[in-house]
């Protein structure tokens, strides 16, 4: 039986990268929202000879998260889990972001940790907007409640942005809380994971060319842009070489750690 690899958002920009570097190696499944951009991410795959089965699934919701992983280890053992699904300011308000970035990777990191053998790893994308705000502002005493309620972590992680402005910025600050959760939420779980002698790494994302990436360029991020080491977006494929990789057995020491490719934006903060 050949090892399982799962990729969530395997429709999105990242997400897909990712499957094309995976599935030579890896029986793919791809999960997201909906089956129409999973047919088209398929075409596009099998195009490049790379077989992948679709599985509708909202990371959100954790039945759902329940049945990707129950499918998915009918197939064979999974061995990884790439996940990239998420969701940008401009796209919503700050507890659906909350939602679907922080409960989205409770979710999916709980299932993981059900399948997770030897040799197995989960990559979380987190961003490198969880390096660029006052992390003074960041509820880590919500975050611990991931742990036990996330009804009360949803709740307190989504609370500091209600004090911000205008919408563009509570959502802003909902984002950035929530990829630092993925990046504190990784870290926290490594040892449970070293002990079934699996990792967990999360990867923070600067500014990526994907539909996402094009909608928050509006945003601010093309301004920093100017002031980054390499002045320009990355390709969706610079960001998948590094999913790939944290998620193979090359990376076999790698874990508890946060890995931040952003063409050099946080370094032109120092
Ligand atoms: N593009 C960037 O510049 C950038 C920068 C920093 C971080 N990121 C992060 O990288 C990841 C991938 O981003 P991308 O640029 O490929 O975005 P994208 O929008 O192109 O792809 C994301 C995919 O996730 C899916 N998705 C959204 N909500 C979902 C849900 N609830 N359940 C299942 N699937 C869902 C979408 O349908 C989409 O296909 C995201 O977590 C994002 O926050 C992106």
């Amino acid at each position: 039986v050949e090892n399982v690899a799962i990729i969530t958002g395997g429709a999105g920009g990242m997400g897909l990268a990712a499957a094309k570097l995976v599935g030579s190696s890896n029986q793919l499944v791809i999960c997201d929202l909906n089956q129409e951009k999973l047919d088209k991410a398929k075409a596009q795959l099998t195009s490049l000879g790379i077989r992948c089965e679709t599985f509708v699934c909202d990371i959100a919701n954790s039945e759902s998260v329940s049945a990707l992983f129950k499918h998915s280890n009918e197939l064979g053992p999974i061995k990884s889990v790439i996940h990239t699904a998420g969701i940008s300011p401009q796209m919503a308000n700050p507890k659906t972001i909350m939602r679907v970035n922080g409960i989205g990777t409770i979710n999916i990191t709980n299932e993981s940790l059900k399948y997770a053998s030897e040799g197995f790893a989960l990559v979380n994308v987190a961003s490198m907007a969880a390096y660029l705000f006052p992390t003074l502002l960041a509820p880590t005493r919500a975050y611990k409640r991931a742990f036990d309620n996330t009804d009360a972590f949803l709740k307190k992680a989504t609370f500091p942005s209600y004090f911000m402005p205008t919408q563009l910025y509570r959502s802003g600050l909902a984002y950035a809380i929530s990829k630092h959760f993925v990046i504190w939420y990784s870290k926290k779980c490594a040892s449970v994971f070293g002990e079934k002698g699996a990792r967990i790494v999360s990867v923070s994302p600067g500014s990526f060319d994907t539909e996402m990436g094009r909608l928050e360029e509006k945003s601010g991020s093309a301004e920093m842009l100017k002031n980054a080491a390499l002045k320009r977006f990355g390709n969706p494929n610079e960001i998948a070489e590094i999913l790939a990789f944290c998620a193979s057995e090359k990376a076999s020491y790698l874990t508890g750690v946060d890995i931040l490719c952003d063409g050099g934006v946080v370094a032109a903060k120092v």
